[in-house]
């Protein structure tokens, strides 16, 4: 099926809102260093940037989990991929993710992460779909809240494609 991509957050508004986070992310945690904790694969361009624009100390990891297959559908299953190299004990972990759609993987993955003896854990998403949310989770920094769409770039995929796209975009079908 033939598909386009139509433009809902541009690559400057989505840079500027990025910027506006790291700084109030600095402010907040001024005096601490910030553990960033990416979920892959999405969440990296997001974190890339977002880490250029912290100015305390961050340290980085990364981890996966799969809540999707190649669908625009969640299968509520909630696997760990790949964890974490670093444990979390003592830290100031902040979590940087693409999306909360319904809300699953994260509210797994925050109580999964909890467990670790962080000294802080805090949830930054670049999106959020409140509309689709099936399970409560608390979101302490999200860029934009968009409509019920399937949307793709700036590291989100349709069945892995379109990640590297600079600006946010919705998927139609022709
Ligand atoms: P949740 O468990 O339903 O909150 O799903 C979160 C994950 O689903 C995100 O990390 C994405 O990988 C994927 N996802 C949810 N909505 C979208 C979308 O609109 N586009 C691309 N991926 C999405
Ligand atoms: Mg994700």
């Amino acid at each position: 099926m033939a598909q386009h991509v139509r433009v809902l957050l541009t690559e400057e508004e989505v840079d500027a809102r990025i910027k506006a986070i790291g700084e109030q992310i600095s402010k907040d945690y001024a005096g601490k260093k910030i553990h960033l904790v990416c979920v892959l694969k999405g969440g990296s361009f997001f974190m890339c940037e977002l880490a250029k624009r912290i100015t305390v100390p961050v340290s980085l990891d990364f981890m996966s989990v799969s809540s999707y297959g190649n669908d625009t559908k969640s299968s509520g299953v909630v696997k760990i991929v790949k964890d974490l190299d670093e444990p979390l004990q003592d830290k100031e972990v902040l979590i940087v993710e693409d999306i909360v759609d319904s809300g699953r993987t994260l509210s797994y993955l925050m109580e999964m992460l909890k467990d670790r003896g962080p000294k802080s854990l805090r949830l930054c998403t670049l999106l959020d779909k409140p509309d689709r949310r099936v399970t409560d989770v608390k979101v302490d920094y999200t860029g934009f809240e968009i409509p019920d769409e399937f949307v793709v770039g700036y590291g989100l995929d349709y069945e892995q494609e379109y990640r590297n796209l600079p600006y946010i975009g919705v998927v139609e079908f022709d």
